[in-house]
């Protein structure tokens, strides 16, 4: 039986990161964060633009909507407050020269040669029970590879991103973890002599396939560079100088989904996070992060008093206050931290709007106890009392098997 990690309520999580094994990782295997059906919708948003538009994506992730802004010559800008998927979204969207990409597949080679004839290991991710992550062989064989990467490749710069890029699609193919739709679970109990044979083979081709996956994707990258930064979308003026024309993003939704929960794997082998308690410090910089000290800070946050609510939403929060004495009042904070959070980022982000800028976020709503939260009404409402001229709605699809949760393309012309 799977050992289930977190049987918390989690109204409406949504299936961005339902990673499993190599689930999360796109065509060209970059890792991903965002659904096919969504991929496509920025498509199709993106394919009737003419010109160059300065296009933007505060909420970026992994980049996907810069890269595909930046695959159609727009000039796309991009923002997380995540440093793990900034570097992933700059690797990403990065121009890749026919000789790096001969120098990378070269190193690629030396590494997996290196790894396999014992060379240099490096430590294992100080993650909490490490064992529970990684059988020790496949821990071994990670170290190895990391350590021949390190020894090989050590100076910042394409070919060690490429190599990285390649070691974390890997790391995740040879983790215990899956990532379902409700829960992480990790797979437990001793695999069979005949299963293990078949994962040694697996693992001694993984990080060697994973790099020729990657480099292929690379070569077909864009010819205009994306800019993506480091920053938060609740202050977007002191990440970004120049306006844009069209934003097109998923934020968070408030739905007690933690991206740092998910990354953690990535975050504590590339040295992004040192210690469990870093991963709640992220999140609580993260709109409607819940990880850790995240969740127990809610119980004494209050909302700044400048904050536009709808009715409607106090409403629910009261709804939601009352429905359990025990943990009522977190979750109301929760929802109502998410949606100040979101109402600095409306604010900042239209202060950037040049002259008719056209907005999508696509977002979901979600259901606590008996109350539904109507995201999608509370992202229009904010963007009317921003200043837009013009709203619409357009419903994408429902979002699983519970009734009332959809996503939802919230438009909005400014
Ligand atoms: C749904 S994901 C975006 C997925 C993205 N469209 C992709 O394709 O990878 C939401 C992102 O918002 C980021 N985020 C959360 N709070 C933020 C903040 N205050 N400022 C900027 N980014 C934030 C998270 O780190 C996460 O990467």
């Amino acid at each position: 039986m799977p050992v289930t990690e977190t049987a918390t309520a989690r109204p409406g999580r949504r299936a961005e990161l339902t990673f499993k094994h190599n689930a999360n990782h796109g065509r060209h295997g970059w890792l991903r964060l965002t659904p096919a059906y969504s991929v496509k919708l920025v498509n199709d948003i993106l394919s009737d633009r003419a010109g160059h538009l300065r296009v933007l994506d505060p909420f970026s992730g992994t980049g996907t909507t810069a890269l595909s802004a930046a695959m159609r010559g727009h000039r796309a800008s991009a923002v997380d407050v995540n440093p793990f998927l900034v570097w992933l979204a700059r690797a990403k969207t990065a121009i890749y020269d026919p000789e790096t990409l001969r120098a990378a597949a070269r190193r690629a080679r030396h590494v997996s040669d290196l790894a396999s004839s014992g060379g240099p290991t490096s430590q294992p991710p100080p993650i909490y029970d490490v064992n529970r992550w990684w059988h020790s062989d496949n821990l071994d064989y990670l170290c190895r590879t990391k350590g021949a990467i390190d020894k090989l490749e050590p100076e910042p710069g394409p070919v060690r991103d490429l190599l990285l890029v390649a070691f974390c699609r890997a790391l995740i193919a040879l983790s215990n973890a899956a990532f379902n739709h409700q829960s992480m679970s990790f797979k437990t109990g001793r695999a069979s002599a005949q299963t293990r044979m078949f994962e040694r083979r697996a693992r001694y081709g993984s990080f060697e396939d994973s790099a020729a996956v990657v480099l292929e994707g690379a070569a077909a990258n864009p010819a205009a560079r994306a800019s993506v930064h480091l920053g938060d979308a609740r202050n977007l003026g002191e990440s970004l100088s120049e306006g844009f024309d069209l934003l097109i993003t998923s934020p968070p939704y408030p739905n007690r989904m933690s991206y740092i929960r998910e990354l953690r794997p990535y975050m504590f082998w590339l040295g992004y996070l040192k210690h469990g308690r870093d991963a709640g410090e992220l999140d609580w910089r993260s709109i409607g992060g819940t990880w850790g000290i995240a969740t127990s800070r809610l119980a004494t946050w209050s909302r700044s008093p400048e904050t536009f609510f709808p009715g409607y939403l106090e409403t629910a929060l009261a709804h939601i206050r009352d429905s359990d004495t025990k943990s009522g009042t977190v979750l109301a904070n929760y929802v109502a931290k998410y949606f100040d959070d979101t109402w600095q980022h409306l604010t900042s982000m239209s202060k950037l709007a040049r002259p008719d800028a056209e907005v999508h976020y696509i977002v979901g709503n979600s259901k606590f106890y008996e109350t539904l939260v109507p995201t999608e009404l509370v992202y229009r409402d904010m963007l009317l009392r921003c200043g837009a001229k013009r709203t619409e709605i357009r419903t994408i699809r429902k979002r699983n098997s519970k009734r009332e949760l959809y996503e939802y393309d919230v438009v909005a012309w400014l």
